[in-house]
Order: structure tokens, then sequence, then C-alpha cells
């Protein structure tokens, strides 16, 4: 079994060195965040994860895993550093920022002190392994210890990191250096997935191409939804039609509000960068982003369309985070929704199972007007007096929602169904005016601000 240090102990490291140290291995986590590894240390996760915090415990009982300020500590007899610290945007354009990763370079070059391999694990711009490589040289402070540097992008999902770590689609290593490649890939044999085995720029090449193939994939999705409503198709449909060709596949072809998080809009804005800074004209990749914006901007158009001016009305929020089973709040829908509403005079009353924290911060954070935000208990509390209620995050829970009690709470019985979570017959019948994306032969007759409210609350009680 080997000796690991893994540097940063965000999503991506935490994961990667919890599920290594399950594996087997003697992990320590080093991070520059003294509080951050208090908390570890007492096992106190800084992220929700499913099914994280369980194993981390496990394996800390075991004596396993470790969790350290020190990079001399981690850095002790390891075989394998990884390097997974931010890489996050420097601008809208796409830039990243490469300083938490140059700063680890510098401070494992200076503890180095026997030959050991250094991996990266972060999304770092194409030709950042030479970068590491570089400063690494340039401030060893034993001139004569060997290393090597490998490029093993993570393709992990939040909210099933757990699972994607133990049962990869792939491993991809890039290197100069194919004698440290194949060390690295005996760590993932247990996993039995197939190993792919290049050079360095290619492998930070495909975890950018892969990313950007999603969220074209989703993109693409949004742009045929569009269409749908225009030419009374319905999207889910078509997607599970398409899905069964398998050129196509079924996974991200689910129309909605569009790609959030922290890895798609920072990873194909900065792919679009380097095509660019290359002296080309990356059209497709811009094209992707356009759409992706708009679908932020179809709630708000909705909501007038039905409502009329939104000042005033009251605007229930089911879901805050980026997606379910996380409380990832970077670059989510939510955020957009809420801050479109409350700009036009509207109150909002939003929960989320687990990002309530995190969607106050980054809700602050995003200069939203808070007096016209109520976060609320739960789902019921929400639709209480709502003039509209927007399903933002498709949350399991919202699955067993009684909508005929919802429909009975609402001031106005108006569903924006962001994520084509509910059957839209369902709640036509309840009557609701139901309004999911894409899905044109649901779309209410009257989208009309004049709709007689009165003979709608009549269908309930037929
Ligand atoms: C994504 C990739 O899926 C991972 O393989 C990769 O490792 C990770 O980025 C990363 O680069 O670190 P993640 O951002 O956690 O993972 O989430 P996804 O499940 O991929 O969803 C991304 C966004 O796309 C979400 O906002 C989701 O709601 C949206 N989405 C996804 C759709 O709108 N439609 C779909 O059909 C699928």
């Amino acid at each position: 079994m080997a000796t690991i240090c893994v540097v940063g102990t965000g999503y991506v490291g935490l994961v990667t060195g919890t599920c290594l140290a399950d594996l087997g291995n003697r992990v320590t986590c080093v991070d520059i965040i003294a509080e951050k590894i208090e908390r570890l240390k007492k096992g106190e996760l800084p992220i929700y994860e499913p099914e994280l915090e369980e194993i981390v415990g496990r394996n800390v009982s075991a004596g396993r895993l470790h969790f350290t300020t020190s990079y001399r500590e981690g850095l002790n007899n390891a075989d394998f550093v990884f390097i997974a610290v931010n890489t996050p945007s420097t601008d809208s354009l796409g830039g990243a920022d490469m300083s938490y990763v140059e700063n680890a370079a510098r401070s494992i070059a200076q503890e180095l002190d026997h030959y050991t391999i250094i991996i990266n694990k972060s999304t770092m711009p194409v030709g950042s392994g030479d970068v590491v490589k570089r400063i690494i040289r340039a401030n060893l402070s034993r001139p004569d210890v060997r290393f090597a540097v490998v490029s093993n992008p993570e393709f992990l999902r939040e909210g099933s990191a757990i699972q994607d770590f133990r049962s990869p689609d792939r491993v991809v290593l890039g290197s100069s250096d194919k004698e440290a490649a194949r060390k690295v890939a005996t760590l993932y044999l247990p996993l039995r997935a197939p190993i792919v085995i290049t050079d360095l720029y290619t492998a930070e090449m495909i975890k950018y191409a892969s990313n950007a193939f999603l969220a074209t994939k989703i993109s693409f999705i949004n742009e045929i939804a569009q269409i749908c409503e225009r030419l009374d198709a319905d999207v889910k449909e078509v997607a599970a039609g398409m899905g069964y060709d398998k050129r196509i596949g079924r996974a991200f072809l689910d129309a909605g509000l569009g790609y959030g998080g922290s890895c798609f809009p920072k990873d194909v804005r900065a792919l679009a960068y380097m095509a660019e800074e290359a002296g080309l004209h990356p059209q497709l990749l811009h094209a992707v982003m356009e759409i992706n914006d708009d679908q932020r901007r179809l709630v708000s158009d909705r909501l007038t369309t039905i409502l009329g001016p939104l000042r005033g009305c009251t605007i229930g929020v089911l879901g805050l985070a980026f997606k379910p089973d996380t409380d990832d709040m970077r670059e989510a829908p939510s955020i957009d929704i809420i801050r479109q509403a409350t700009d036009q005079g509207a109150y909002a009353r939003v929960y989320d199972p687990v990002a309530m924290t995190t969607g106050c911060e980054a809700l602050k954070r995003e200069g939203v007007r808070m007096e016209q935000v109520q976060f609320c208990q739960g789902a019921y509390e929400v639709a209480e007096s709502a003039d509209a209620l927007v399903l933002v995050t498709e949350w399991h829970e919202f699955k067993s929602l009684n909508m005929r009690e919802i429909r009975t709470i609402m001031r106005r019985p108006v569903v924006i169904d962001g994520r084509n979570f509910f059957e839209a017959g369902e709640l036509n019948r309840l009557g609701f005016i139901y309004c999911g994306i894409g899905r044109g032969a649901s779309l209410p007759p009257a989208m009309l601000p004049d709709r007689d409210w009165a003979s709608s609350q009549s269908l309930v009680d037929a």
C-alpha cells in the first residue's frame, strides 16, 4: 500500500484522499487553512457530500487518514503527492487563477527529500503540468532530489463523488515519464477501470474536452427545448427517444435552467479562452455559453408573462443548490432567478434541504436584495400565499409533496418547473397553470396575464 499526500481539502482533495485511504493506502491531507484542518480532525466536514462523513470517520479511526497544515508532515515518506487545490476563473473571460497551484508547488518543492511523483488533480489549463514541473525544479531545497509530474484529471460529480471514484468510466494519466504514470496507475488498479496513459497536454485536454462536450449536450437539448415549445413537442420525450441511440445516449439530455456549478461554466470559458489565446475562434463553445445564459432568463420571462408585473408578487423558490445532493451554490441558477424577481420588486420565499446556509451566503455575496428574501422551513411554507412556485433544484424530497395541498395554500396556482420534475398532466388536473421547459403540448393555453384565476380554483374543488 502506498503513502500518499493530498494537498487541498476541497471537494476533489477530500474525496480523493478519503477514497484512496479507503482502498487501504496511508493518506495525509494538507491544507493551509488551520481552522478547516481542526474541524476535519474532529470529523466535521467543510462540504456536504453523501457518504463522505462516514467514510472519513471510518478511515480516521483506522489510522489510515490524517489531516495536517504541515507540508513536512504530509510529505514525510510520501510516494505520491496529489495537488487538488482551487483553480478559479480570474475573470469572466476564462483565465484561470493558478496562484494556489503555484504556491502548493513551491511548498512541495521546499519539503521534497526523496523521489516523489507529483500528480495534478485540479483542472488546470493545458500546459500547466510543465509550469508545475518548472516551479518545483526552481524551488527544490535539495536540488539533487528527483521527481516526476503526472496529470490525473478528476471526473467526479458533486453529489455522487464517492460512487464516481469507486466506479470511474476511465482513469486518465498523462506524463512524459511513462514509468511514473504506470506507478500512479497501480493506485487505481483495484477499481478495475480502463486506464488511459498519454502525454501531459493530452491528459489535460481530455478533461476540458469532456466537460465542454457534456455542457454542449445540455445546451443542445435546451435549444431543442425552445424549438419544442414552439412546435408543440415535448422535449422530455424527445430526449428519451434520442437516448436509445447508443451513439447519442440519454445522459445529460435533461433540458432545464442550464448548467451551473464550479466546473462546467468555468471550464467551458477556460477552453474558449485557451482557444482564443491560440488564435482560434471557438464558435461552438460560445454558442454553448450563450444558450446557457439565456436559460437563466426563462423563469423571469415566464413569470412576467403569466403574472404580469412582478412588483409586490411573492415567488416561492424550491431549491437553491446548483443541483441536488450538494450544498454548493457556485453559479447556481437560483441566484439569477431570485435576483431577477427581487429586482422587479417581487418577494422571494426560498427553501433548500441542505443549502440554506451556503445559499444565504451566496445571495448576499451576489448583491441580491436580502430584505425581499425570506428563508423558509420547508416547501409548504414556501408555497403559502405565493403567486407562483418555481422548482429550481430537483431534490428528491420534492417528489413527495402533496401538490393538492400546495394548490390550496398558494395565492395563485402557478408552477414554473425549471427541471421538468413534476408530472404536467397531474398538475394541470389539480388546476395549476403548469409551465415546464420545452414541453410545448403542456404549456398553459392561457400564458396570459388576464387569466381567470377564480375558474382555475374551481377546477381543484371539482
Ligand atoms: C461535472 C462533471 O459531470 C464531472 O465529470 C466533472 O468531474 C466535474 O464537473 C468537474 O469538472 O469537477 P458537476 O459539476 O459536479 O460535475 O455536476 P454535473 O452532474 O455534471 O452537473 C453540472 C450541471 O449541469 C448542473 O447544473 C446540472 O443541473 C446541469 N445538467 C446536468 C443539466 O442541466 N442537464 C443534464 O442533463 C445534466
